[in-house]
């Protein structure tokens, strides 16, 4: 493992441009379960009747008893060693952004600047009938939130049959077909439109690091460098790989 660290750290010092794709896994050792994992997310909740925006517009209160749990897991989770990992590359010029499935804030709060939030962020709320905003924490304990209107709010995360934000998918696209490294951590890569960014960086020649605790539909097939393992332990020995190597 120690030779394939070795590796990824020199990619990312020769790399001109260099982004970081993060999934759930990388908020797992935060204290927030992932989705897809035994016991995950989606073993408690169906999607089908929890995240599409259907099931939201049809029983919203049912809705925000699953996004009432995980605003509490997500209120007391923190930023963990691979979230300020990341930070500490882009401080060091050496990561241009973090594109990021998750809605829970923590690459915000370890110190990234800048993060595009394919998913959205589950920090504030909108009404969808008067497009009044709220921050989530103007509604904590109102279950379910409304609005002044007197409507139920719904947060600004992504729910399935939602279109991705156009600035986000456009920034995202961009940087994944200019990028020379891709550092890929913590997500399964089953969910498109996300999961076709790494296809499109492979498919100008960026080498492709992969931190997961398992093998993912990428590994065989895009994957350069795979990384098997916890994301706090994997981003943490990278980081601290380039910096033995720049002083080198
Ligand atoms: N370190 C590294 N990888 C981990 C860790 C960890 N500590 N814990 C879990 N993982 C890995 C799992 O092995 C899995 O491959 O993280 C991945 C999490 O996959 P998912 O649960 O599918 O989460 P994600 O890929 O982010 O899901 C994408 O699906 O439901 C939607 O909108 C939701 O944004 C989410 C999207």
């Amino acid at each position: 493992m120690d030779a394939l660290i070795d590796k990824a750290a020199r990619i990312i010092l020769g790399s001109k441009l260099t982004i970081a794709l993060t999934g759930a896994g990388i908020s797992v050792e935060s204290g927030i379960p992932d989705f897809r994992s035994k016991g995950g997310l989606w073993d408690r909740f169906d999607p089908e009747e929890y995240a599409t925006i259907y099931a939201f517009k049809d029983n919203p209160e049912k809705v925000w008893r699953m996004l009432k749990e995980m605003e509490q897991i997500v209120d007391n989770a923190r930023p963990n060693a691979a979230h300020t990992g990341l930070a500490e590359l882009e401080q060091m010029g050496l990561l241009k952004s973090v594109l990021t499935q998750n809605v829970d804030n923590l690459h915000q709060e370890a110190g990234s600047r800048d993060v595009i939030e394919y998913h959205g962020n589950s920090r504030s709320l909108t009404c969808l009938w008067c497009n009044r905003k709220y921050d989530y924490k103007e509604k904590k304990d109102k279950y379910p939130p409304r609005c002044e209107c007197g409507k139920i709010l719904k947060p600004d995360v992504i729910f399935f049959g939602e279109a991705i934000p156009s600035l986000a998918m456009a920034r995202s696209s961009q940087l994944a077909s200019t990028c020379q490294a891709l550092l890929i951590i913590g997500t399964s890569a089953v969910v498109s439109p996300f999961n076709i960014l790494p296809r499109q960086a492979k498919q100008v020649g960026a080498t492709i690091i992969e931190i997961n605790l398992e093998k993912t539909v990428l590994t065989d097939g895009i994957t350069d460098i795979f990384l098997q393992g916890k994301a706090t332990e994997r981003v943490s020995q990278v980081v601290s790989a380039v910096k033995a190597l720049q002083g080198a």
